[in-house]
């Protein structure tokens, strides 16, 4: 383990990114991510890509400047329109985002894969970790849940048109906009985003050990309609699965909950949304701010609570 007292953020917590200080003033963000598409159409994969890249820069509260693009590509077997197609999506996520491509590596694979790394700035002391959530405070989820279920079922080929286009529409929303709202206010204690370990799984990793608890009303939580009819017919992820099996113990569930609702707020995510630990006050006026950005999802899905400690009360 590195001891650089400049070193704010390392490898030893499951943080989004690392964050090592430059001056009194500032310090650099640093992440990266890639991974095999998720949908058929290649430009889209390639803003995909690159929504998800950034957004851990965006949940440690941070403005990401520069990236690298990382391809993985097969040359022999796939016409390089598509990789065409991939990079001029990131680019223009990328132009969207306000970040400027630097430079970028690709090699030749077997299978396909994009995405980038990222440098960001932010102010040392602003930097918010996953952990830190006060007994009283809010939860305020920024999108709606059902990406892994939704290319699970798109792979099955029984998506339909209109859950592609809303699961597509979440997995290139950046969350720049969420995350600039959430910087103008005063009691953010913690942030992360959603991926891989669902909902629930990042919920998790929020309070696990600490000395407070978390109430999730799983009522209140958004995801795209028509999910429950998927997983009700067994469309179900196999990270959801892992997921689940992984983090079940740390979660008292309402036998009133159904277990669909359940399984929803453990699928895996793709470029998911924030999901925010703020002062009750303030997370009433932050939610106003985001739907009258057009952030339409966001909603408060729970709170901070004295016990039971380490661990989330799932309430329907
Ligand atoms: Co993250
Ligand atoms: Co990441």
């Amino acid at each position: 383990m590195s001891s650089d007292p400049n070193l704010i953020v390392g490898m030893e917590h499951a943080e989004d990114a690392g964050v090592y200080q430059l001056r009194d003033d500032l310090a650099i963000i640093q992440t990266v991510d890639f991974f095999t598409p998720i949908v058929d159409d290649p430009y889209t994969f390639g803003q995909i890509a690159v929504t998800n890249a950034l957004s851990d820069v965006y949940a440690m509260g941070g403005k990401p400047l520069t990236a690298m693009n990382i391809v993985c590509f097969p040359i022999k077997t796939m016409p390089v329109s598509i990789l065409r197609d991939i990079l001029r999506g990131g680019m223009d996520k990328m132009h969207e985002a306000g970040v400027l491509l630097i430079g970028g590596h690709s090699v030749e694979d077997n299978e396909l894969k994009y995405g980038l790394s990222v440098t960001g700035v932010i102010h040392p002391a602003k930097v918010l970790l996953n952990r830190g959530g006060e007994v009283g405070d809010k939860l305020i989820l920024t999108k709606a849940l059902g990406t892994g279920i939704v290319s699970t079922a798109l792979k099955a080929g029984i998506a339909d048109e209109p859950l592609q286009a809303k699961s597509a529409r979440c997995m290139t929303t950046l969350n720049k906009k969420a995350a600039e709202l959430m910087a103008d206010l005063e009691t953010v204690h913690a942030c992360t985003d959603i991926t891989g370990f669902g909902f629930l799984g990042h919920a998790c990793e929020m309070i696990e050990d600490a000395n407070v608890g978390m109430r999730i009303e799983a009522s209140h939580v958004p995801y795209f309609p028509g999910l429950k009819k998927l997983v009700d017919d067994l469309i179900i992820p196999a990270g959801l699965i892992r997921n689940k099996r992984h983090r079940m113990t740390q979660v008292l569930v309402d036998p009133a909950c159904p277990e669909s609702l359940v399984d929803i707020l453990f699928d895996p995510q793709t470029a998911g949304g924030l999901l925010i630990v703020l002062g009750n006050a303030e997370a009433w006026e932050l939610l106003q701010k985001m739907h009258d950005a057009g952030i339409e999802d966001a909603a408060i899905v729970g709170e901070i609570t004295a016990a039971p400690k380490g661990k989330i009360e799932l309430v329907f």
